[in-house]
């Protein structure tokens, strides 16, 4: 089912979300919602709390923008090696038509469970490595923009008050079709 993606500034969007007990039939109906949504959207990834669920799961599918990709389900993600840097434009589901550069570490190695509940690592460059650190900030309650100068972030704060604005009389539907950058996650 496709759900409805919160738009930031969104108490939600601010909360730090809960480890997931166990990957049951509830959690892996969370994760079908969120693939669903994402791809709906024409995002990249999705974190749980952007449908306003304060659960530690993350599903992002980098392609076809990059090689070798395809759909990853992450459930209590943790990212236990990081290095080097890199600068990459990122959007945002919860941000739509906004993307700016992003400091981010060039390569990532995360630890998590799988769809069907075993521990699984995805070693991440490029796209993904992106993706995997977006996603994880939104567990931790933290959007791209927080990493930005306070003055882009209230450029930014008062454009998505706009749109909330102009969209809270139109339809579902008809938010969505609202254009989108191109890695949006
Ligand atoms: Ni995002």
């Amino acid at each position: 089912m496709v759900r409805e993606i919160l738009i930031w500034p969104d108490p939600i969007l601010k909360q730090k979300a809960l480890p997931v007990d166990k990957v049951d039939d509830g959690v892996r109906r969370l994760l079908d919602d969120m693939s669903e949504t994402m791809y709906a959207a024409d995002g990249v990834g999705l974190a749980a709390p952007q449908i306003g669920v304060l659960k530690r799961c993350i599903v992002i599918d980098a392609s076809p923008r990059q090689e070798g990709q395809k759909l990853i389900h992450l459930v209590n993600p943790r990212i236990v090696r990081a290095e080097g840097e890199t600068v990459y434009t990122e959007g945002c589901l919860s941000i739509p038509g906004e993307a700016e550069d992003v400091d981010r570490f060039a390569k990532v190695w995360v630890r998590a469970l799988d769809y069907s509940g075993k521990e699984f690592e995805v070693e991440a460059e490029e796209l993904l490595a992106i993706a995997l650190q977006h996603e994880n900030d939104h567990l931790e309650g933290t959007v791209f923009v927080d990493h930005l100068s306070s003055l882009k972030r209230e450029l930014i704060r008062r454009r998505m008050k706009k749109l909330k604005a102009e969209h809270a009389s139109e339809t579902p539907a008809e938010v969505k079709k609202a254009a989108q950058h191109q890695s949006a996650l």
